[in-house]
């Protein structure tokens, strides 16, 4: 073990202690690789960062989305420049789970935050797929769900035969742990789980969001200026309160492979913007 680190809680995530200034060896690259895989979440504090610097740590892990001509970060919060999502509460969600490749993490780098503002929750959806009991496992394994666009049901263009299936237990691009797949904040959408009644669908989902969002199985990330917050956007779910104060996050998108997001390209950093200006939610 090369790194100095420690669990941030219970539930999922791990504080590295590593200078971002600092070029990694192979050695180094592969463990914080697999710090990430099984912790979800990588906490880097205390360091000023710029965007290479971020690029770079998180380039570490996986590729990072860098489309051509459009800078890699977005800010989320406030107050900066054409900030993604301001002040809103946002339930869980995974970020763009509506794609057909959904990004594979995320990271947010504090750059100016309040002592008043709110924390980011994240929940452990690879380790409530560990905690099924047997007989919900089995009722859910072949099950897909439906992921709408989040502004889709008030779309009146909208088809919802066309949106995006994943499989409700899904496994993981990487290491091929399974991962539970639905998050509270599709619960807006008029369907969520094909080929099960409404009521059937209450049911199931009620059982697994008791599991998901247990208290323990939830980690609270209060931000400090020059927190570095790289998260597994597949295991991990994420959600806020309504934000108060400065809390100024610059965001990159993690995906894997460079050519991860293909036909995705509407959904990408630039698209959540767009998406954004017409009223539609994304992010964290
Ligand atoms: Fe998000």
């Amino acid at each position: 073990m090369t790194f100095s680190t420690q669990p941030v809680s219970p539930a999922l995530g791990i504080e590295v202690d590593l200078d971002p200034a600092r070029d990694l060896d192979a050695e180094e690259q592969a463990e914080l690789r697999a710090l990430f895989l099984e912790h979800h979440l990588i906490l880097i504090r205390g360091h000023q960062m710029s965007v290479d610097d971020t690029v770079r740590v998180c380039g570490y892990i996986t590729d990072v989305l860098h489309k051509e001509g459009v800078p890699p970060e977005a800010y989320v919060s406030t107050p900066k420049g054409d900030a993604v999502l301001p002040d809103l509460e946002v339930p869980w969600h995974g970020d763009m789970n509506f794609n057909v490749t959904p990004h594979l993490g995320a990271a947010l780098y504090a750059e100016e935050i309040d002592e008043v503002s709110c924390p980011t929750w994240y929940a452990n959806a690879a380790r409530a797929a560990e905690k099924l009991p047997p007989e919900l496992r089995a009722e859910i394994q072949d099950l897909e769900v439906a992921h709408d666009w989040p502004g889709t049901p008030w779309d009146p263009t909208f088809n919802p035969v066309e949106a995006t299936r994943h499989p409700l237990l899904w496994s993981h691009p990487l290491s091929q742990k399974p991962f539970v797949y639905i998050a509270e904040r599709q619960l807006r959408q008029p369907h969520l789980i094909d080929g099960v009644d409404p009521a059937e669908e209450k049911r199931l989902i009620d059982e697994l969001f008791a599991i998901l969002y247990a208290p323990d199985n939830i980690y609270e990330h209060r931000w400090q200026t020059n927190d570095l917050v790289i998260w597994d956007n597949l295991m991990l779910q994420h959600r806020r309160g309504n934000v108060t104060g400065r809390r100024t996050l610059r965001r990159l998108a993690l995906v894997n492979g460079p050519d991860a997001a293909e036909g995705d390209e509407y959904f990408d950093i630039q698209g959540t913007m767009r998406a954004r200006r017409l009223g539609h939610v994304a992010t964290a």
